[in-house]
């Protein structure tokens, strides 16, 4: 029987430095997106994807985001005593089941890949996706959803992209297309953050991945590559040609919520998506414009 992808990594141990001073003392991932924290669209999204297990890659200052998913007994209490059914029940909804929720630490801030590798022992030897907590995606279909449906078919490893002008190549893992299939393409190579002048493509990775278990072997040998980082995108490149391995163009768009402009616009584009929210929403931003 084919494997199953049944646990997602969050890498969650960032500083946050290019949102501050909003981050200088709470977790970029616990700011708010319309009534939400960032992180719980992620799990949101990992969990509508078929995931049962998700592991946090955190660090120093992080609790608040553990606190998010643990349940809170004495909130629980004063809601029932209060009648508030409704907020109960939604609290219900998206709370993962105890023990559900697993954390790591990153204890040096060593980039993505080494984030990535501290959560070896807890994936063990299994198919496993990783979400970048700070890249939201608004779709139809949940984007890890439609990459775990994508998978099924190929395997291997498969990272969601979408293409970017040529002059932001610097900020992305960047694809060396073998071949363009439409929705799947077969990737020859990857760079990490490359120049726009010898970037291979400009279709770039979003933070979603499925991945075999096999890389953990290859970011443990991956030097620091780009920014003086153990790059997740350096650790991949050695899975090519040891297993299939495939860009995902996915239906939605992704905003950086890393980026205080990706941020904002995250802001209005999940409230106007809403429909409790999109009314009211539309009303204030149109009275902003008179
Ligand atoms: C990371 C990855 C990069 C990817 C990007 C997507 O970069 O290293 O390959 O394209 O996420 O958001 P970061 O944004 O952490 O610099």
């Amino acid at each position: 029987m084919a494997q199953k992808v049944r646990k997602a990594v969050f890498p969650v141990a960032g500083l946050g430095t290019r949102f501050l001073p909003a981050t200088k003392a709470i977790p970029k991932e616990m700011l708010t997106v319309v009534d939400r924290p960032v992180i719980q669209y992620a799990v949101e999204e990992a969990r509508a994807a078929g995931i049962e297990e998700f592991i946090f890659v955190s660090g120093r200052g992080k609790t608040s985001l553990i606190e998010h998913f643990d349940h809170s007994f004495e909130l629980t209490q004063t809601l029932m005593a209060r009648g508030k059914t409704k907020e109960l029940e939604d609290l219900q909804r998206w709370l993962p089941d105890p023990g559900q929720v697993v954390t790591t630490r990153q204890h040096l801030p060593m980039g993505l890949g080494h984030a990535v590798l501290c959560a070896k022992r807890a994936v063990g030897n299994e198919p496993f996706a990783v979400i970048l907590p700070d890249d939201l995606v608004l779709s139809q279909t949940p984007c890890l959803k439609q990459m775990v449906e994508a998978w099924e078919e190929v395997g291997g490893a498969l990272v969601a992209v979408q293409e970017v002008p040529r002059h932001q190549t610097r900020r992305y893992g960047v694809l060396n297309i073998d071949h363009d299939y439409g929705k799947l393409i077969s990737v020859r190579g990857l760079v990490e953050k490359p120049a726009p002048e010898v970037a291979p493509s400009t279709l770039s990775i979003i933070g979603r991945y499925i991945l075999p278990p096999e890389v953990f072997g290859h970011l443990e040998t991956t030097e620091r590559g780009a920014g003086g980082e153990i790059q997740l995108t350096d650790g991949m490149v050695k899975l090519i040609g040891q297993t299939p391995f495939h860009g995902y163009r996915f239906e939605g768009k992704r905003y950086d919520c890393g980026d205080r402009f990706g941020f904002l616009e995250a802001n209005l584009a999940f409230g106007l998506a809403r429909e409790d929210v999109a009314p009211a929403l539309r009303r204030i931003v149109s009275e902003l414009f008179n």
